[in-house]
């Protein structure tokens, strides 16, 4: 089981490195670590779960926060009460993208940003992701508002980026106006 200690901080410069894409049939190691992203993720969205195991909430994880430049994420959305839809995808690229953006206006979250971070990261409200499934069968996933963000925000993690880099310290609700709260 994966731990908070296992995820990366921040200040960890490999979160800076752009993954590489995957080659089917995954390893064995590669699956492992999926299931073990899965399971936290999971776990940490169940509050009795996330007090006995002490986890942080979050819904995305990309293999790069175990420190793993490889490209491939893992969301899970909680669609209603304990109830989750599971996203597993490999080497994901973003086909479409509506023009319309939006921002998570209690600010977003991330796993290896153990801290609050204020301000505006505008996201595309619909985006469709094309990439593979653990068995390497192409896959293509339409999503909108907080899950089209999670799926921004964790590709953005196989690209070395991270969500506060969106954010001007000194003027964190630029542009405000611009783009529609979720
Ligand atoms: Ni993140």
């Amino acid at each position: 089981m994966l731990k908070n200690k296992d995820i990366l901080d921040e200040k960890d410069k490999r979160l800076r490195l752009v993954s590489k894409d995957v080659t089917f049939p995954l390893s064995k190691e590669d699956k492992k670590t999926i299931n073990l992203m899965v399971e936290y993720l999971t776990n940490s969205q169940i509050e009795r779960l996330a007090e006995k195991y002490n986890l942080r909430p979050g819904m995305g994880m990309a293999a790069i926060q175990l420190g793993i430049p490889k490209r491939y994420l893992t969301i899970v959305h909680e669609v209603s009460e304990e109830e989750f839809d599971t996203y597993i995808i490999c080497n994901p690229k973003i086909i479409s993208n509506s023009i319309e953006k939006i921002y998570v206006e209690t600010g977003e979250g991330c796993l290896s940003v153990n801290r609050e971070v204020e301000g505006i990261v505008p996201r595309y409200a619909r985006v469709t992701v094309e990439g593979y499934d653990l068995d390497g069968n192409i896959i293509r996933i339409r999503a909108r508002e907080e899950l089209a963000i999670a799926f921004q925000h964790e590709i953005d993690h196989l690209n070395g980026v991270l969500f506060t880099d969106y954010i001007d310290p000194k003027n964190p609700y630029k542009d405000e106006d611009l783009y529609r709260p979720i």
